[in-house]
């Protein structure tokens, strides 16, 4: 496949850098769109919904329960690393956002959990993992990284 203009090295560089910077000044507003607050709030049935699909993921990765090894990459406020904690024997925590992983440790409060500050597309794990998760990241990855 041909490489489109916007598929250069410095654009996806920036693409990134940009990424990276967006979460981390939302992190103190993330919460606030997780939970239909404030300028998210688009009305009772909107939250509704929302509730009734978060809860239905939390359940699956509840069932799930990954034990051992687990990692989380771009693990965000926390939301779904509290569900990781509760069965894994090991779990860390990746994501470029210092104060994202500040509230997810405050939300999490496990000092056995691994934080790492961390661009993923430069971070090299040193050691194999049973289970990876992800949830709200695909869609970060542009195409030609995605391998
Ligand atoms: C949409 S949020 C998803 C957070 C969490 N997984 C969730 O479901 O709530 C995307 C997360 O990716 C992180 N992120 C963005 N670019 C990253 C990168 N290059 N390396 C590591 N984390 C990154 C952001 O800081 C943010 O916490």
């Amino acid at each position: 496949m041909q490489a489109r203009p916007d598929d250069s090295a410095e654009s996806l560089t920036g693409l990134l850098a940009d990424q990276r910077s967006f979460y981390q000044a939302r992190a103190p507003e993330y919460d606030q769109w997780w939970q239909r607050r404030g300028r998210y709030d688009d009305g009772p049935e909107d939250a509704a919904e929302w509730n009734r699909q978060t809860q239905r993921v939390a359940q699956a990765v509840d069932t799930f329960g990954p034990v051992g090894d687990v990692l989380e990459l771009a693990a965000g406020t926390g939301w779904w690393t509290q569900h990781l904690a509760r069965t894994a024997g090991t779990l860390t925590v990746v994501d470029s956002s210092r104060e994202t992983l500040r509230i997810n440790r405050e939300r999490v409060a496990r000092p056995d959990v691994t934080y790492l500050v961390a661009d993923i597309f430069g971070w090299r794990p040193d050691r194999r993992y049973d289970t990876v998760f992800f949830s709200f990241w695909l869609s970060h990855v542009p195409r030609p990284l995605f391998e």
